[in-house]
């Protein structure tokens, strides 16, 4: 089977979904985030703490591109993998991509007692992720080949309506 990527905001349940979206369509599970961390053997964190954002952008584009001519997986991405156009098309060749849509009070829910993500260490995280998905949304749309509407729906309803969908 092609592969099924999963996109959208932090919080959105990228890597949750993904997991048991694999289980269920009997696929690889790959998260990026956690190929990352191994591969550089520090945490996302650190890497941005360290080394900064750009460095870690560049390392996304390059675990990315391992995915070309590859199948079977379903691959739970970083909330900004949309951000280049490199990447989204990348993307669109891996496979079907699959946005997942929170909307802004879902996602701030999700993510308020956050503490590793590098993003969202500001004083004020409600303006920065209202700010990040104003930012974002076009790209995310721009990316996807299918939306799904996550919003006060459990985890078992996205899979089954992502594999109805497939
Ligand atoms: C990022 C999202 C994170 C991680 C990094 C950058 C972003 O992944 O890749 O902190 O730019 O939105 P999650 O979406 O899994 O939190």
């Amino acid at each position: 089977m092609r592969n099924v990527i999963l996109i959208g905001f932090m919080g959105s349940g990228k890597s949750t979904i993904g997991k048991i979206l694999a289980q269920q369509l009997k696929l690889n599970w790959l998260d990026m985030d956690i190929e990352i961390e191994q591969s550089e053997g520090i945490t996302i964190k650190e890497i941005f703490e360290q080394k900064g954002e750009e460095y870690f952008r560049q390392i996304e584009t390059l675990h990315l591109k391992k995915q070309l001519n590859k199948d079977n997986n379903v691959i739970s991405t970083g909330g900004g993998v949309v951000l280049s156009e490199e990447n989204r098309s990348i993307l669109k060749e891996i496979g079907t991509v699959v946005f997942l849509h929170a909307n802004s009070e879902q996602i701030i829910e999700n993510l308020k007692d956050d503490e590793q993500r590098p993003l969202l260490r500001e004083d004020n995280v409600e303006d920065k992720i209202r700010k990040l998905l104003d930012q974002r949304e076009a790209n995310y749309l721009n990316a996807a080949n299918i939306i799904i509407q996550t919003t006060g729906k459990s985890i078992e309803n996205v899979v089954e309506e992502i594999i109805s969908i497939l």
